[in-house]
């Protein structure tokens, strides 16, 4: 049995959470939301309360969760260190979308971190989240709220979908505003190094600790050999029912390229998706045309990228094909997720594959 807790993250009702907060505290497993993403939290402290998220998800156990935590010093237990310039990171970022890998103490359990000698930690903003947590007073281990595989929950709606019966509660609290999860961080190397494109962009992380890199591994294409850092990045995800065909090029060009591709599936029998952009969905006619978001504010598209994915799989489409975003700022989160969505399934708007 599911509880369903109507939260209102305006007006917290501190009743309603602790309940949400006393089946933490008893090993259970609640859904909640964060700015991100919703996650699905249990007691990052005790293997019986972890092995239910896995269960509930169908979840690798070799994939490491990301632990929450409601105030910076509750890192100190986590952590085997600090690196020095990650004070400024925390400050500048935290509370917020930004996960940081560091070397672990001998207080998290293995069950956490699939083996490896480091824990990811995160501090969310979202008041509910931040609350929950606090109240719970552990830290609490939350993957994204969604079956292994699917695109990540925005809204609570998404999570009932999805483990309804599966969890102990679900804290419905409206939709996330990020969208996309965050952004992870290794910073246990000399050059900090992105694990994982989301929320906190890498521009925005250089202005702060000056050089970073992305973890090469995780972009597909000719590194299509390398092993993620991230265990997470190496698992199709964030996946429809429906096939989704990446179109890239020059705006004018996806578009008749797009058509074109329209004509011929819908040939064969095929009911088509098209994911366009504000700029774009005018130009399409005759399928099912979902507008992502604006490309002149990423931020619109991230908000939306999962909705809109689950969206044309209720609508019952055979194939999604999704204009390219440009990798600039967001775009690198947003292009990771759908290249993810769509198996590295790239379609050059000028020929080739
Ligand atoms: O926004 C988010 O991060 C959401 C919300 C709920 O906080 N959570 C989330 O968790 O996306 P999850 O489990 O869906 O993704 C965690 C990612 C995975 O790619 C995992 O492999 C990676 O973080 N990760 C966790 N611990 C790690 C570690 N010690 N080293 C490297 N990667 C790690
Ligand atoms: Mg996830």
């Amino acid at each position: 049995h599911t509880e369903i807790i109507e939260i209102d993250p305006s007006a917290i009702d501190m009743d309603k959470l602790a309940v949400a907060s006393d089946i933490l505290k008893n090993g259970g497993t609640v859904a909640f939301p964060t700015e991100t993403v919703y996650g699905l939290g249990a007691n990052a402290l005790e293997e019986t309360s972890i092995k239910k998220i896995f269960e509930a998800k169908g979840r690798p156990s070799d994939n490491p969760l990301i632990v929450h935590i409601a105030a910076v010093e509750d890192i100190k237990p986590l952590v085997a260190d600090i690196p020095n310039h990650v004070d400024v990171l925390m400050e500048r970022f935290w509370p917020g979308p930004l996960t940081l890998v560091f070397r672990k103490s001998s207080l998290v359990p293995p069950m956490i971190t699939g083996g490896l000698d480091t824990v990811a930690i995160r501090m969310p903003a979202h008041p509910i989240a931040r609350t929950l947590i606090a109240m719970a007073g552990v830290p609490v281990a939350a993957p994204s709220a969604n079956l292994s595989g699917k695109p990540s929950p925005t809204q609570a709606s998404h999570v009932v979908e999805d483990l309804l019966g599966r969890v102990d509660a679900i804290i419905s609290g409206g939709s996330c505003k990020v969208g996309l999860e965050s952004t992870v961080l290794d910073i246990t190397g000399e050059v900090p190094m992105i694990l994982r494109p989301g929320g906190v962009t890498k521009e925005e992380l250089e202005s702060v600790i000056g050089k970073v890199v992305i973890d090469r591994a995780i972009e597909g294409g000719d590194e299509k050999h390398l092993v993620p850092k991230s265990p997470g990045m190496k698992y199709t995800h964030y996946a429809p029912k429906a096939e989704v065909v990446v179109v890239e090029g020059e705006q004018q060009s996806v578009v008749s390229r797009i058509q074109q591709m329209q004509r011929e599936k819908q040939k064969t029998g095929m009911k088509v998706g098209i994911m366009a952009t504000d700029e774009t969905k005018d130009k399409y006619d005759n399928a099912q045309i979902l507008s992502v978001g604006s490309r002149e504010r990423l931020e619109t598209i991230t908000n939306n990228l999962f909705r809109v994915l689950r969206a044309f799989d209720e609508i019952g489409v055979d194939i999604i094909l999704a204009e390219a975003i440009e990798r600039k700022g967001l775009g690198d989160a947003i292009m990771n997720r759908l290249l993810k969505a769509a198996g590295n399934h790239v379609v050059k708007a000028d020929g080739g594959e």
